[in-house]
């Protein structure tokens, strides 16, 4: 079940709803909301705060039942934290904590104040968008591959109403477009690899596309891109029984002569290694290797459901890497779609060998404005920047600015590594004009060098997921990132 969102501008102590969730700094004080609610039920808040039974520290929650003088079943007291800090990821985090505390409640609606608290820096319509995108977040579960549930015995939060004037309007639209962009990528992330394979990623955008007016969908399979000469991703495809494809989509929302954004990401459905075995331990975690074709195909959903004015063709490699007496090994030489010879010295080095002829196929077909690419790339990023940033690279200053600015408006950040020519020498070959890898320094700079070579005549940057794509651990979930950065860095193409 999806959350349905709404917005309203009505008084919090005489909402007419299962739970009205307000929020309280530390050392007592109450945002406008709470103080409302407050004197309606004559004191009751501060008497609790007092007490210290209900605390103000960041993401804590109280559940008041039947609150007298309060026409709302039940308020949720949110704690904010100090006031003189509170910030924007403050603000998400208080968000998603106070939807899991209503997801615990036998409640299907509620009303949200938290939309109206003070965010240094940001409007109305900014907190609206990212408290219903945090609440979505919070109350998505993973159900695809678990015994069908028998009817829930309690009912679920169902909708979510929060309080906003209404030019906030706007950013209820885009949230739930992003939302549904967000929903899309963790769900195709967090599939087995036994059902998300290429062929599932192909069909999924087809069903995408289908009935939509101004969107199409095309796929290669493995048969016409050998006679395109996709001689790189096929190499990597050949040990799996499972072939390769190359899934297109296409949004035209611009002007016709308009020159389309291209997104490409990575679909390696999963990542073993080849012949170059990965380790056994973690290593159900190569699942999430096509992090970035879901991040790129999210980003795509969110733009139409936006409507957006602009064209954008999103194109993703799919392919699983696999060991088998057919695959291709340590050593071989391959020939790009490019003509760029490419020297394989390690076949688990094989999101940039798809990537390759993905960019240098989207350059060709599309003559893009800007291509931007999204992979779960190196583990060289996630040491470098954790599970927290994602690493950017581009040539391009101001395309980097653009985007690192989209990553801080939606709190999907992005940090930015040096694409300088010092690296390129790593990837010499004595057998080839590009070497796969660079040696034990520098791999997500690179693995980003090594795109660089193919991507020479475009306006293009690199966003390497691997750390932020999904969350460790056993039960760790895809995040959906960077489908927020992509979409906001495809609204704020449109206001110009
Ligand atoms: N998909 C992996 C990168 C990865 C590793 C992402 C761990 C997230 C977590 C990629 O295909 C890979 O195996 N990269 C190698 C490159 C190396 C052989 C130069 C890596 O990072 O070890
Ligand atoms: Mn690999
Ligand atoms: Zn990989």
């Amino acid at each position: 079940m999806t959350l349905q969102f709404s917005l309203a501008s009505t008084a919090p102590e005489t909402a007419d709803t299962a739970c009205v969730v307000i929020g309280v700094y530390e050392q007592g004080v109450l945002t406008s909301a709470a103080a409302r609610v407050d004197g309606a039920a004559e004191g009751l808040i501060k008497r609790q705060v007092e007490s210290g039974d209900i605390s103000g520290k960041a993401g804590s929650t109280s559940v008041l039942f039947a609150p007298a003088g309060v026409k709302a079943k039940r308020v949720l007291v949110v704690g904010l934290g100090a006031q003189k800090s509170f910030d924007a990821a403050r603000f998400q985090k208080i968000c998603i904590e106070s939807t899991r505390a209503l997801g615990r409640l036998p409640i299907a609606d509620a009303m949200s104040w938290l939309s109206e608290v003070d965010v240094p820096g940001h409007d109305s319509a900014w907190r609206v968008r990212t408290a219903a995108l945090a609440a979505d977040h919070a109350a998505y579960r993973y159900t695809a591959t678990f015994k069908p549930r028998d009817k829930p015995a309690q009912p679920e939060l169902a909708t979510m109403t929060l309080a906003g004037a209404p030019e906030a309007q706007i950013g209820l639209d885009q949230a739930t477009a992003i939302a549904a962009g967000v929903r899309f990528a963790r769900e195709l992330a967090n599939l087995p690899p036994n059902i998300c394979n290429p062929a599932y990623i192909a069909e999924q955008a087809a069903t995408f596309a289908e009935g939509r007016e101004r969107v199409s969908c095309s796929v290669l399979d493995h048969v016409e891109m050998e006679k395109l000469g996709f001689g790189s991703l096929l190499a990597v495809g050949r040990g799996s029984a499972n072939k390769p494809r190359l899934v297109v989509l296409n949004y035209r929302g611009g002007k016709d002569g308009d020159k389309p954004y291209a997104l490409v990401g990575k679909g390696v459905t999963f990542d073993s290694g080849g012949i170059s075995l990965k380790p056994g331990a973690g290593m159900e975690e190569m699942k999430f290797d096509m992090g970035g074709a879901a991040g790129v195909l999210g980003a795509f959903v969110a733009a139409v459901e936006m409507n957006l004015s602009l064209n954008l063709v999103c194109v993703v490699p799919a392919v699983e890497n696999m060991p088998d007496g057919d695959s291709y090994r340590p050593s071989d030489v391959l020939t790009s779609l490019s003509g760029l010879t490419i020297e394989v010295l390690n076949t688990d080095a094989e999101g940039r060998l798809i990537l390759c002829d993905a960019l240098t196929w989207t350059a060709r077909t599309f003559e893009p404005h800007t291509i931007i690419d999204a992979a779960t790339l190196t583990g060289a990023c996630v040491v470098a920047l954790g599970k927290h940033a994602t690493g950017l690279m581009s040539k391009h200053d101001d395309l980097a600015t653009e985007l690192l600015e989209a990553g801080e408006q939606t709190l999907d950040r992005a940090w930015r590594l040096p694409l300088w020519d010092d690296y390129q020498t790593q990837l010499d070959s004595g057998f080839a004009d590009v070497a796969n890898i660079g040696g034990k320094m520098a791999g997500a700079i690179t693995a980003g060098c090594f795109l660089s070579r193919f991507t020479e005549d475009q306006r293009w940057a690199h966003l390497d997921i691997a750390g932020t794509a999904w969350d460790e651990g056993r039960k760790g979930l895809a995040t959906g990132r960077p489908v927020a950065l992509l979409a906001q860095w495809l609204i704020d193409r449109c206001e110009k």
